[in-house]
């Protein structure tokens, strides 16, 4: 939502006493404290002038005369965003700087460098933080360009002409949607997608959404996207349009969030509840069927211990990842580079939240699972159901200062295996409840046993009966063999 920038007293002197006006252009004549630069600089860019980086100028449209744009908002006193100016907004350095080093995965590769886009990248300052180098440094550019590349985007020649173009950072002056056209249609993927999209222009109010979906086609499988976006992305069943609804849609399925601070972009006279949300493309592809397609998200999900896992560069959380990847194969860096095996279990009985589990049994959610730390409930402990299936809770859920969402999950799981109970006694009069109960029995002793019991004969037989799962994967176990051995 734009709403009116009121002309600080000091910036209103300075614009009318330190300026020189030549057609489309300002030039600040004077030095201006650090009290007094914000307030020009935000005035300015509010009517939509760019700043021109080392020039003390700044840069109105062709044709534009600056001189009575700015004599006319001094008249009134303040000055509303000019949203033609294809929604443009700055993202401050130090958010550039948190979303980049929290979320963005910048690193080097093993195959070749890491490719970076920047699809909408105003003056650049999502591309400084991804460099993290001064842009202009020419011989720090061509080190960083050894093991990293990145592509920046802009339709606005006077922001673009202000990213100093480096053998790390390739400028492109054009319009995203018909770029990315082109790109995808060339092949070309890239590993990192870091963006602030335009929100809004005249006649789309949802560009940033299409520009995200525009942007996901462009991710490499294994890559992550990060983006500032409109926090309504966060709110599930919000689409007023079907760019919004699949952008949420997109979020749900591959993606997390962090609520950024209402006041994020008051600088620019914007108030807008923003979000920074994170995507991972799986690696496949393809969906993985469950082995046990009635049972609930909550209750554990069966594995035989055979299954061939992806061999994953980081960890992948999402529910693509477990729809595509639920076993992963992992070298943990913080581990001596011992190779870890990771399945997801299912989602937490009280939040939903996706619930993964480390083979080797280290799961404390101050490493790498975080959040997404798994707590199994045990029929045997709490419902004296041996035969049952466990249920899945969070570790968040299960730690709760006040206990209320530990007794909600146990006073849940009973009511599930409870059921299981019923649908036994009903003698398995229901066909849907029938084949779950059926499954829960079967499969009961592998999954408290879990992947550890491969050696466990009769286990395994049972399993072998059932239905196999198909685990897509462009890997063996002799790979991770290889890899152990490295
Ligand atoms: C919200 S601003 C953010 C700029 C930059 N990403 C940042 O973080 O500061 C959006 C930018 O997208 C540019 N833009 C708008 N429409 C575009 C399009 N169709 N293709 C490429 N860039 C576009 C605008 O000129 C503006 O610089």
């Amino acid at each position: 939502m734009a709403r009116a920038y009121i002309i600080p007293k000091s910036a209103h002197v300075a614009l009318t006493t330190s300026v020189m006006f030549r057609g489309p252009r300002v030039t600040i004549t004077e030095q201006l404290g650090p009290d007094v630069w914000p307030g020009v600089k935000t005035t300015l860019e509010n009517l939509g002038a760019v700043y021109v980086i080392g020039t003390s100028g700044f840069e109105f449209e062709a044709g534009q005369d600056a001189q009575a744009l700015v004599t006319d908002a001094l008249a009134t006193g303040r000055v509303w965003r000019v949203s033609a100016s294809h929604g443009y907004v700055a993202t401050p350095a130090d958010l550039a700087e948190h979303v980049v080093s929290m979320y963005g995965e910048i690193g080097g590769k093993a195959d070749g460098p890491l490719e970076v886009l920047e699809p909408s990248a105003g003056t650049g300052p999502l591309v400084a933080a991804i460099v993290r180098a001064d842009l202009s440094d020419q011989a720090r550019c061509a080190e960083i360009a050894t093991w990293m590349r990145v592509t920046a985007v802009e339709v606005d020649e006077r922001r673009a002409r202000q990213i100093p173009s480096s053998p790390a950072v390739k400028v492109v002056r054009d319009r995203f949607e018909a770029w990315a056209a082109r790109t995808q249609a060339s092949g070309k993927r890239f590993d990192r997608i870091i963006m602030n999209p335009p929100f809004s222009v005249p006649g789309d109010a949802q560009l940033w959404a299409k520009h995200l979906l525009l942007a996901w086609n462009l991710l490499a499988p294994g890559g992550r996207m990060v983006a500032i976006v409109p926090a309504c992305i966060t709110e599930p069943g919000y689409g007023p349009s079907r760019a919004a609804r699949a952008a949420v849609e997109l979020l749900h399925t591959h993606g997390g969030y962090e609520l950024l601070s209402p006041d994020e972009f008051d600088h620019a006279g914007v108030s807008v509840i923003t979000a920074a949300v994170w995507f991972d493309r799986p690696l496949v592809d393809a969906p993985v069927p469950r082995m046990v397609a009635d049972l609930p998200e909550y209750v554990a999900r069966p594995y035989t211990g055979d299954e061939v896992p992806v061999q994953v560069p980081r960890l992948f959380l999402t529910r693509g990842a477990s729809v595509t990847m639920p076993v992963q194969a992992w070298r943990d860096a913080w581990r001596g580079g011992t190779v870890r095996v990771l399945r997801h279990r299912g989602s937490c009985i009280v939040c939903e939240r996706l619930v993964w589990a480390f083979d080797d049994g280290e799961n404390d959610p101050r490493g790498a699972l975080g959040d997404h730390a798994p707590e199994l409930l045990d029929p045997a402990e709490r419902a004296g159901m041996p035969e049952a299936l466990p249920v899945v809770a969070c570790f968040m859920c299960m730690n709760d200062s006040g206990g209320e969402t530990y007794d909600r999950a146990w006073s849940a799981a009973r009511r599930y295996w409870g059921s299981v109970v019923a649908a036994r006694q009903s003698g398995w009069s229901e066909p849907a409840r029938d084949h779950a109960a059926e499954r829960a029995g079967l499969f009961a002793e592998l999954v408290m046993a879990g992947a550890a019991e491969k050696s466990h004969g009769a286990a395994r037989e049972r399993a072998r009966t059932a239905p196999a799962p198909v685990y897509v994967s462009g890997w063996t176990q002799d790979a991770l063999l290889d890899l152990d051995g490295q």
